[in-house]
């Protein structure tokens, strides 16, 4: 196919539809156009980016007339910041799109045929719905126009320019934040520019304070707040604990990181306590969890739950059912589901996640699950008598991150040929590609499909898909 447009080259286009990922549609005769961020009905001058065999992308310079069915966004940093690239379309329509996108996939990428993707559960709240946000310093502000232009360039407290790792948006709130976010940032910014803390600096590896880690428990109302640094210096904190827990009533926790790596994880080789306790507890269900700040948890508890009991339903468990939960995080998933079962084997590569899921179980006075630690790239490879001495399972829970499963991981589950899978993902495209490989290999077939959204305004979905056996 010729192809109609070359890289950098500008562009006029009307926006004809959402593709999956956050991108509009639009064609130049046959050729498809994937404009990052543009809405169905919009007018745009766009900058072509990449140009590939069958398509291309752009980037929108300047929108020439506003989609009919968009709205103004809520957050006044919403023209700057990556994080809710929907939040100018109406709630109903992301979840129509998204529905529609799932169905696509399943359909065409995953050629399952007319298959019934049920509609997406909608999130309870749309504003305030995540309990953890890992907010960055920088030595480095991106620049938000006129609105803010009093602050200081040199420091900022906030989230990654999309595209810029090394700066950030300067934030007073984030409107998906936990509601105690606009206090915290508040006063965490004052505290470090009376006492001229150095705000990291991403390109060199300088600089002390590098991230602020809020998680609030949304059943327990409990907060914890990580404050990561790339030195130890942990008793300069004093008084800004002091003001915090003056401040908020729920503050549960408070810790100091130290963090010296290159790669700026929040959770850092050594743990300064400087208030409360070392964690928070949450309750999904009438289940109790213990989370520290290396802990996995999902980041939406209300939908969480709502998820958890897609997956109980679809696991239709009798108690003399075997499970085993591959990827299993911190064991919600696997704890949630212990009560109806015989018993609950989890699989999980991260050892602190192990630990957690090990506690949570005792926590909770469950004595029918057990957890494996291991990579499941190779963990049957390299100890196939995990095969033979474990009981093999009647259902299978799967909830891998983004990527999927590992291709050598398909067919051992295939082998295991238990009589149902749940697969919780929240990638659909690799979900397809998963199920579709599970399929060609053993005799499962797919029962249903349902996706549930714990990302609003995000173009993100999490889909629940249950496979039973055929023979
Ligand atoms: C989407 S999370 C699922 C968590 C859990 N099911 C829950 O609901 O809280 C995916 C999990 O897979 C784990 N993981 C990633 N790669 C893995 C691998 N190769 N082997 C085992 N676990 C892995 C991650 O550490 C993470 O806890």
């Amino acid at each position: 196919m010729e192809k109609p447009v070359k890289k950098g080259q500008d562009i006029f286009v009307e926006i004809e539809d959402l593709a999956f990922g956050s991108a509009g549609i639009s064609h130049i005769k046959d050729f498809i156009i994937f404009v990052k961020n543009g809405l169905p009905g919009q007018k745009v001058n766009a900058r072509i980016t990449k140009v590939k065999s069958s398509f291309a992308e752009a980037r929108i310079l300047k929108v020439l007339k506003k989609s009919p069915i968009q709205h103004d966004a809520h957050c006044p940093y919403f023209e700057y910041c990556g994080g809710c690239t929907f939040q100018n379309l109406p709630y109903d329509k992301q979840l129509e799109s998204l529905h529609a996108q799932v169905i696509q996939l399943y359909r065409h990428l995953g050629g399952f045929g007319p298959v019934e993707v049920q509609t997406p559960i909608r999130s309870q709240d749309i504003f305030r719905y995540r309990n953890k946000m890992e907010f960055a310093f920088s030595n480095k502000r991106w620049l938000t126009g006129d609105f803010e232009s009093h602050k200081p360039e040199d420091f900022a407290l906030g989230l990654r320019a999309p595209g810029n790792f090394w700066k950030a948006i300067d934030l007073n709130d984030c409107l998906i934040a936990p509601e105690e976010t606009a206090i915290v940032l508040e006063a965490v910014r004052n505290f470090a520019q009376k006492y001229h803390l150095i705000p990291y600096n991403q390109k060199k590896h300088t600089g002390f304070l590098r991230h602020l880690v809020l998680r609030k428990a949304r059943n327990t109302n409990q907060l914890m707040i990580n404050i990561v640094t790339s030195d130890d210096q942990h008793t300069i904190f004093q008084p800004l604990v002091d003001e915090l827990s003056a401040n908020l009533d729920n503050l549960t926790s408070v810790v100091n990181n130290i963090s010296r790596t290159w790669s700026g994880t929040t959770v850092g080789e050594k743990q300064h306590l400087l208030f409360g306790k070392d964690h928070i507890l949450e309750k999904l269900g009438r289940l109790t969890f213990k989370i520290s700040p290396a802990s996995f948890f999902q980041t939406n508890t209300v939908m969480a739950e709502a998820l958890y009991d897609i997956v109980v339903k679809y696991a239709a468990l009798k108690t003399t059912d075997v499970v085993w939960d591959l990827y299993c995080g911190a064991g919600s998933i696997a704890l949630y589901l212990a009560e109806q079962a015989k018993e609950v084997i989890g699989f999980e590569i991260v050892k602190e996640a192990i630990k957690d899921a090990r506690e949570n179980a005792t926590l909770n006075q469950i004595e029918n699950v057990r957890f494996i630690e291991g990579d499941l790239n190779k963990l049957f490879q390299k100890k196939p008598e995990l095969l033979d001495n474990l009981p093999k399972p009647d259902v299978m829970i799967i909830d891998p991150p983004r990527g999927g499963m590992h291709p050598k991981l398909i067919p051992v589950v295939a082998q295991l040929n238990p009589k149902r899978i749940v697969y919780v993902s929240c990638n659909p495209s690799t979900q397809v590609r998963d199920i579709k490989m599970l399929i060609k290999e053993s005799n499962y077939t797919i029962d249903k499909i349902q996706p549930i959204d714990p990302f609003p305004h995000t173009p993100h979905i999490e889909v629940v898909t249950s496979l039973i056996r055929t023979d």
